[in-house]
């Protein structure tokens, strides 16, 4: 059920439906050559991604690593990824928890894509602190915002849901998509909840303004869309 749900949220975000990965992708890629970032962690990847898009549009010498991780890693897609981009794309297999401090190396920029707001609003300061202690600067994105259209947009993620059986069909796990999403529907329900809370979660850029100037960091840039936003804090 995990990946179902992970799968949906990729296939909803990603073309014909949205371009907010490729969105993200580039926001990331900027920051890295800016700031001479050799490696990039993606934090709370899922089945990561940015960072295959990262890697299918790295050109060599561009960056050393590519680093995939998460909680609750999904194994399978790392271990795709990393056959396909042998020596740029290195996954950790085993559990990361991105509010704890972890020792990235001083070289490596922090993503964190669509899993902020699933910190409680009480640790998210002291989460915040824990990210910027390990790495000096920190692109988060989010695909939902903290209003209306956003939560109306939500409503819509029945159709990625209810049409991804037959938009991975290439991919293995076609009978537990035919599963959740078409004979017991609970994915899309699922999701569709999820999406709700997400937006309710979600911060505002003053939120996040004032997050920033308590713990003394910089916000380098702050940029919102129709639904998904943007930002980097820096060390200052
Ligand atoms: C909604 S998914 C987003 C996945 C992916 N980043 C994307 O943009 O599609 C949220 C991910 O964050 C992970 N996650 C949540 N809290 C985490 C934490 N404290 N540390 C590491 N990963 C976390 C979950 O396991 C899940 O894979």
């Amino acid at each position: 059920m995990r990946r179902t749900l992970r799968e949906i949220l990729e296939c909803g975000n990603a073309r014909p439906f949205r371009r907010y990965y490729r969105w993200v992708a580039s926001k990331v890629e900027q920051e890295a050559r800016q700031g001479k970032f050799r490696k990039i962690a993606e934090l709370g990847a899922g089945t990561a991604l940015v960072t295959r898009l990262l890697a299918k549009e790295m050109r060599q010498g561009d960056l050393v690593a590519l680093i995939p991780c998460d909680m609750y890693p999904d194994v399978d897609a790392y271990r795709r990824l990393e056959r396909t981009y042998p020596g740029l794309v290195a996954p950790i297999f085993a559990p990361i928890d991105f509010s704890r401090p972890y020792a990235w190396e001083s070289d490596t920029l922090l993503l964190l894509s669509g899993t902020f707001h699933h910190v409680l609003p009480a640790a998210r300061l002291s989460t915040l602190e824990a990210l910027i202690s390990s790495g000096r600067r920190i692109v988060i994105c989010e695909p939902l915002q903290y209003h209306w259209s956003s939560l109306g947009y939500v409503l819509l993620s029945i159709v990625p849901a209810l049409l991804l059986p037959l938009m991975f069909m290439g991919r293995p796990g076609r009978l537990t998509r035919i599963l959740w999403c078409w004979l017991i529907p609970v994915a899309p329900l699922m999701l569709g909840w999820d999406g709700w809370v997400s937006c309710l979660r979600q911060w505002d850029a003053r939120e996040w303004q004032a997050a920033a100037a308590r713990l003394g960091l910089t916000m380098r840039s702050f940029e919102a869309r129709t639904f998904s936003y943007c930002l980097v804090l820096e060390k200052r």
